[in-house]
């Protein structure tokens, strides 16, 4: 065997144990418990808070406003997405740290005339000429912005 290729054979020899050595102090003690991903993963997520609830959750109680909005172009707009996460409140709805935006910025985050979002999925306004200085929910209704 030529010189060069043994020396390259020990090149990789070497760099094969040290990545070996690595691996075998780098793993998580839990890899592979139940599949290619760190066992203990799974407590530490299910140990998480819970922050959100679904839809239908809100509107158990909130019928009358789950009901106007389910009729009106914000029906794909979930609760939490203008009143934040919402699972203390709806756990104790004495708990009521949820947010109301009603000032025109927050409703411009999806409105304003932006030419990198696509016009024809969300409506979009100039910020500056459609009604400045007035709150949008002096005229938009913002569970059913129009019937
Ligand atoms: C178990 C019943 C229940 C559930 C579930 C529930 N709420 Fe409520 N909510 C209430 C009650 C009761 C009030 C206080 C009375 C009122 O203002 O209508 C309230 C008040 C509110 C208010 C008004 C707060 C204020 O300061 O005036 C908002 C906004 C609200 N809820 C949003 C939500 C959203 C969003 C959800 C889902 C994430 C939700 N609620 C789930 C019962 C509930
Ligand atoms: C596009 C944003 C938006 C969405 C989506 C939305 N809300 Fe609201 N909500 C508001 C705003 C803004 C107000 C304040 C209205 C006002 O002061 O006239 C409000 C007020 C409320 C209130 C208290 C005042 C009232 O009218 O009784 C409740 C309760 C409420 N929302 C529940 C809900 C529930 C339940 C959902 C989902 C089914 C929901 N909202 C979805 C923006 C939103
Ligand atoms: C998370 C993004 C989002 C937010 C925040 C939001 N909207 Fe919307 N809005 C939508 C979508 C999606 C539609 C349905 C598509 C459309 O018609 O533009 C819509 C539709 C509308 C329409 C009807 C447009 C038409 O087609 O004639 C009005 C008016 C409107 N929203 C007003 C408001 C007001 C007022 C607020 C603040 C209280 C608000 N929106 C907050 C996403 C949003
Ligand atoms: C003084 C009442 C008034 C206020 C305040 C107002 N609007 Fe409007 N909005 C209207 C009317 C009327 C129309 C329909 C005619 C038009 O397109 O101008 C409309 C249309 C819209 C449309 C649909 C545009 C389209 O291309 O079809 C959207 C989206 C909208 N408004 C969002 C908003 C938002 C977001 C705010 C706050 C930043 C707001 N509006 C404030 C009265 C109002």
């Amino acid at each position: 065997m030529p010189l060069q290729v043994k020396r390259l054979l020990l090149a990789f020899a070497v760099f094969i144990a040290i990545m070996l050595v690595l691996k075998y102090f780098l793993t998580p003690d839990s890899w592979r418990e139940y599949g290619a991903y760190r066992g203990k993963a799974l407590t530490e997520i299910s140990g998480k808070e819970a922050k959100y609830v679904e839809m239908e959750t809100c509107a158990e109680c909130h019928d009358t406003i789950a009901g106007l909005k389910t009729q009106g172009l914000h029906v794909s707009v979930q609760c939490e997405i203008c009143h934040g996460p919402g699972y203390k409140h709806a756990d104790d709805p004495d708990n009521n740290d949820l947010e109301i935006p009603r000032e025109r910025q927050f409703c411009l985050r999806c409105h304003t005339k932006n030419m990198a979002s696509p016009q024809d999925i969300i409506k979009q306004i100039d910020a500056v000429e459609h009604n400045e200085g007035e709150e949008c929910i002096t005229c938009h209704n913002p569970h059913q912005p129009w019937l």
